[in-house]
């Protein structure tokens, strides 16, 4: 696709959420690190993907977003789980050189990007800087992941057979998911006839194995775009340092060696720019929204993503009123929320409606990397869950205010559950 620079943009990327990019969980985490926590009201998220975690920010959430991406399938998905509901959310379908160069953008209080700076060009990279020094209000904080170099120096070589198979001239005219299946299929065989590169690197193995199942969006994005680079901290502080930004830890819970999740704050504006600020005006939906407002629009974001869960397996994520953040289930749940808000007031109800739906759409039950063929067997773990849904999730549901709170004896006054 032209201005996509190398990027896949054949396959949309899995619906996922990030609570890294939550303005709340950001400022949670610098007072934990004892940081001075700066106000966030404008933010903006950078290749914000499918937009599952801006929808919910912007939506649940009391900060005016902005964002951008080149993928347009992308920005139908985040229009249709915010469209109507007031969110003071303004999203772009552009490439960074467009988008970083439009003047109609605000001083940003907040600037994140999750899964994007490992997978883009260094030219892309060059102008995200330039727009980081250019939009990053003094006391801003930016959001930055990637990979990070030691830990996947061991992963290059299977990243590299994969990518240069699914190139291969034969298979040119093939959708990019039948590439990618051969791809890991070739590297099966490499191991299992113990031939180089295999043979020489044991992560080569390693890898594959916990890579073979992933589900090929993913996999489309993290390993065959043309640009695939690991970085060292230092990297990105030669690039942000210049700029006046400080390293100050990581953002979120989980801590993991391959993938760092940096939070960096402005202490300074560099001097070439600090007269270029612009006058900052808040957006009218922000103005005009009230609380009750925001719940009932998250109320509604909620209703369109268990909608979109019946017919797509990865996606696990609800919104809070509550809190303005998103919380993660498991996609079963959200099938068997679906069910109780249609009405299925007994678990063996709830069962079948997940069975159903599970043959449907022509998905497995996978439980704990297992696909259960067994009918009895599959019978007995659904019933199971939604029993579990009705006496443990639904409550917490309640509590998150996600689901309201009306009575859950029907459910419990049955023999089955
Ligand atoms: C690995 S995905 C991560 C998406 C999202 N941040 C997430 O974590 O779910 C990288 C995203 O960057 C976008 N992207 C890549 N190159 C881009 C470019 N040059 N301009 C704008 N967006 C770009 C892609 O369309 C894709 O949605």
């Amino acid at each position: 696709m032209p201005g996509a620079d190398g990027y896949v943009t054949e396959l949309p990327y899995t619906l996922g959420y990030y609570s890294e990019l939550n303005p709340r969980s950001v400022r949670d985490t610098l007072q934990a690190l004892g940081f001075a926590v700066p106000k966030i009201e404008v933010a903006c998220e950078l290749g914000f993907g499918q937009g599952l975690s801006l929808a919910i920010h912007a939506v649940a959430g009391d900060c005016e977003w902005w964002g951008n991406d080149l993928t347009s399938a992308h920005l139908t998905t985040v229009r249709e789980l915010t469209q109507g509901l007031g969110a003071p959310l303004q999203v772009f379908e552009q490439n960074f050189t467009d988008f970083c160069a439009r003047s109609d953008l605000p001083q940003f209080d907040f600037i994140g990007m999750h899964g994007v700076w490992s997978w883009i060009s260094a030219e892309n990279r060059v102008c995200i800087a330039k727009f980081i020094e250019r939009r990053l209000a003094p006391h801003g904080v930016l959001y930055v992941s990637y990979n990070v170099r030691e830990a996947w120096a061991n992963i290059l070589e299977l990243r590299e057979f994969l990518v240069n198979h699914a190139a291969q001239t034969e298979l040119a005219s093939q959708p990019l998911e039948v590439r990618i299946e051969s791809a890991l299929i070739a590297a099966q065989r490499v191991v299992a006839e113990d031939l180089s590169p295999a043979r020489d690197q044991p992560q080569f193995e390693q890898h594959l194995r916990r890579i073979r199942h992933q589900h090929k969006s993913y996999l489309a994005h993290e390993y065959f775009n043309r640009d695939w680079h690991a970085f060292d901290r230092t990297d990105i502080e030669q690039i942000l340092a210049p700029f006046g930004l400080r390293y100050v830890g990581q953002a979120g819970s989980t801590n993991s060696k391959c993938f760092s999740r940096d939070l960096w704050v402005r202490d300074r504006v560099s001097v070439l720019r600090s007269h270029q600020i612009s006058p900052r005006t808040a957006c009218k939906e922000k103005a005009e929204r009230s609380a009750a407002d925001r719940v009932a629009s998250t109320c509604e974001l909620n209703n369109r993503l268990v909608r979109r869960a019946l017919t797509e397996p990865y996606l696990t994520t609800l919104a809070s009123p509550a809190t303005g953040a998103g919380v993660d289930f498991d996609w079963r749940t959200l099938l068997a929320l679906a069910a109780w808000r249609d009405a299925r007031c007994k678990a063996s109800d709830v069962a079948d409606f997940i069975e159903h739906q599970l043959l449907t759409i022509g998905h497995p039950l996978v439980q704990n990397g297992a696909v259960i063929r067994d009918q009895r067997a599959m019978r007995s773990i659904l019933e199971r869950e939604a029993k579990e849904f009705v006496m443990g999730v639904l409550p917490k549901l309640q509590e998150l205010w996600i689901e309201p709170m009306h009575g859950i004896e029907p459910m419990l006054g049955t023999g089955h559950a």
